[in-house]
């Protein structure tokens, strides 16, 4: 009987062990917690009158067929299953080449359903985070978007499918110098990539229509905020784990909206946004 009790309790504990290590996150890498649904109203049907913007820029490259079947099953299972529902973001997910973004060794991961390593301590986010930071964000084919947080320049492609320039900041300047050459080489032409701390963001380019930060701060970057256009949006997690994925919009007469959407988990900003925390 005692047996029996400890094994339940063994089972009990392992089974309350997973469920913690699952909400922690792989890899300490950024994942969606939890998320009630509510994709934006008329969300769709603004992006869907998008037209073609960027990717008449980039080269079509020959790909192993499963690398297309695996990008299809994400989009179904993933994305469209999940709140996903803008069909430009859907057709764009669907076809960029998420494995030229991950070390080849994990290529056979990069459709999967969570984040991936990219060296430095530094994670490519999970696809269905890209997609609804993407949707959240509201790309048009004239925007000109701002992402924070580059990395492997993943975020910054699909932008760049979506929008007119993208304006990409790194902070570990050998990501930023890959994630440069990457995106040169897949033939994306309308993203430009620097090295450097993305709290200030880039007032030589700004105002942007959006403005997609991978990093958590404890607290909204006023600079992010005074560098959105009218009407503009800038999306991202704030606080600490597990973090708040915030929207703010700049109404056309100034006026900031803020909104949370949903608990997620990033890596921490670091730079400026370090040595400002509030804590
Ligand atoms: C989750 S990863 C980025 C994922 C990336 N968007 C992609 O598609 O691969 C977050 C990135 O933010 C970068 N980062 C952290 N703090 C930053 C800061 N203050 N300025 C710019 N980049 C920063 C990290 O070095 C890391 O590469």
């Amino acid at each position: 009987m005692r047996a029996l009790r400890s094994s339940w309790t063994l089972a009990l504990v392992t089974t309350v062990l997973v469920g913690v290590a699952l909400i922690v996150g792989w890899l300490g890498g950024e994942w969606v917690v939890w998320h009630s649904g509510g994709s934006e109203a008329g969300l769709s049907a603004e992006v869907a009158s998008a037209a073609e913007s960027g990717s008449e820029s980039r080269t079509e490259r020959a790909e192993p067929p499963q690398f297309q079947e695996a990008r299809r099953r994400m989009v179904d299972r993933q994305l469209r299953s999940r709140d996903i529902t803008d069909p430009k973001v859907l057709e764009v997910m669907g076809r960029v080449p998420r494995h030229e973004f991950v070390p080849d060794e994990l290529d056979h991961e990069a459709y999967d359903d969570h984040p991936l390593p990219i060296g430095h301590g530094q994670t490519i986010s999970q696809p269905y985070i890209v997609a609804l930071m993407t949707q959240l964000a509201r790309p048009r084919p004239d925007a000109r978007a701002l992402d924070i947080g580059t990395g492997s320049g993943y975020q910054a492609a699909i932008l760049a499918e979506l929008c007119k320039e993208v304006y990409s900041i790194e902070i570990v300047e050998p990501l930023a110098n890959e994630a440069r050459k990457r995106l040169a080489q897949l033939g994306y032409k309308n993203v430009t990539v620097r090295a450097g701390d993305g709290y200030r963001g880039w007032p030589e380019y700004a105002p942007f229509d959006l403005i997609i930060v991978a990093a958590a701060p404890d607290h909204v970057p006023q600079p992010l905020v005074d560098q959105l256009a009218p009407g503009g949006r800038l999306v991202l997690p704030v606080g600490s784990y597990p973090q708040n994925l915030v929207v703010i919009e700049k109404k056309k007469d100034g006026e900031v909206e803020r909104k949370s959407v949903a608990p997620v988990m990033f890596v921490p900003m670091t730079g400026e946004a370090r040595e400002k925390r509030k804590d």
